[in-house]
């Protein structure tokens, strides 16, 4: 069994992808279950289909196709990834894993290969947190990591339901049947960039992943009193954005003082009401993202942010009210998996390393109902979340070449 990959063909739809992003933005945007979104999931559906897989969709939006095998009772081996993008962002991220996934797909059904185990081919709805400011939305509700009732409380960031945003999407249904059992799958492969320079820096093929990061969010809303920006004299003021912006540098201060390079945290939302610019600000809610591969560490930042919020509350009068949008455990790879990957680099004869993953993916969740592994190409600078992202289609080819190895070995 020798899959070839068309890597001309995969180009060509990564190309054809791209173009499936919001007008109005800088490239790429492509929020989930907007028109860019729902047009590149018909358009990918049809891919699917012309390749011959059996296509089927949940409640939630996350969509499978199919390769059967030749034991159907077996439980099937899956790659997949999300198409969702952040505003301003770049072509690669998630795209690979979606479009290499399904070339290495063909490409296994192009050789003589045929699975004993059906390949499934899978899309996941909103990994990106922009629309619902939850990562990972269909990975998580698949995993059970995300309660139905929970989900269906959540809103999108205009105040519209996840239930109507998704039946307005064409997705009815009920969501606690998104959910599948831990043995549905034997295996998940996710195929993805990078978005570091480790790789690069070092010359070497393919990442085999070992460990997914903790993410955690929260949502810090802080109310202090408006008024005019002229007459309200200096001591008299309770500026909530001077609140917001003590703890934006106490969140930085957090994350450097572990002395690990592996804690980090993010103010990447910073809302100001009522946003004139001779109006103290009143209200602010700020979104943080606070990371690390060690989860006691990162608890510890979460602890120390959130001890700031309360003295900066005390010493300006304001009212903090802090969310927890999520604090989830990190992922430890499947030696199944892993062992797979490093096998399918030695028989395409690619170099490969180890390495950890900081940013998080749907394997992050997939990784709690089945053995999970990742596969990690390089990306130029390792620039990622912005317009400049570029993986070289050699290196897409690499990495679409050692998954279909590794799907094989997997699929039996
Ligand atoms: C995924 O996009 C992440 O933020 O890690
Ligand atoms: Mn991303
Ligand atoms: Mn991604």
């Amino acid at each position: 069994m020798r899959p070839v990959i068309d890597g001309s063909r995969l180009s060509d739809q990564l190309e054809a992808l791209a173009e499936f992003s919001d007008p109005a933005s800088p490239r790429i945007t492509r929020i989930v279950f907007t028109p860019p979104d729902l047009k590149a999931r018909q358009w990918l559906k049809q891919l699917c289909g012309n390749a011959g897989l059996v296509v089927r969709e949940d409640p939630v939006g996350n969509t499978f196709a199919r390769w059967p095998g030749a034991d159907e009772l077996a439980p099937a081996v899956a790659t997949g990834s999300h198409i969702d993008a952040i505003p301003n962002s770049g072509r690669y991220d998630g795209t690979v894993g979606v479009l290499g996934g399904l070339e290495a797909i063909r490409a296994l059904k192009e050789s003589d290969f045929r699975p004993k185990r059906a390949i499934e081919l899978v899309l996941f709805t909103s990994e990106e947190p922009t629309r619902f400011g939850l990562g990972c939305l269909g990975s998580r509700l698949l995993a059970g990591a995300l309660s139905p009732g929970d989900a269906a409380r959540m809103q999108d960031n205009a105040g519209t339901s996840l239930d109507a945003v998704r039946a307005a999407a064409g997705f009815e249904g009920e969501l606690r049947n998104v959910r599948l059992p831990g043995g549905h799958y034997h295996a998940f492969i996710e195929l993805h960039i990078e978005q570091g320079a480790l790789l690069e820096k070092q010359g070497i093929a393919i990442g085999v992943v070992t460990s997914i990061a903790a993410p955690a969010s929260l949502r810090l809303t802080l109310r202090g009193e408006g008024g005019h920006a002229g007459t309200v004299l200096m001591n008299d003021r309770h500026d909530a954005l001077l609140g917001a912006s003590e703890i934006a540098l106490a969140a930085e201060k957090a994350a450097l003082s572990t002395g690990a390079a592996d804690s980090v945290a993010t103010t990447g939302v910073c809302e100001v009401f009522p946003g004139a610019i001779n109006g103290i600000p009143s209200a602010v809610r700020l979104e943080l993202d606070i990371r690390d591969t060690d989860l006691n560490r990162r608890d510890r930042m979460i602890g120390s942010i959130g001890a700031s919020c309360g003295e900066v509350a005390r010493r300006r009068g304001l009212e903090i009210r802090t969310e927890v949008l999520n604090a989830d455990a990190p992922a430890h790879c499947d030696p199944i998996v892993m062992d797979a990957i490093v096998r399918a680099c030695q028989t395409s004869e690619r170099t490969f390393t180890h390495l950890v993953s900081r940013a998080y993916h749907d394997a992050l969740f997939l990784s709690r109902i089945a053995p999970a592994g990742m596969i990690f190409i390089p990306c130029r600078g390792g620039v990622s979340h912005l317009p400049e992202e570029y993986a070289s289609p050699t290196d897409i080819e690499a990495g679409v070449t050692v998954l279909a190895h590794a799907l094989a070995e997997l699929a039996g």
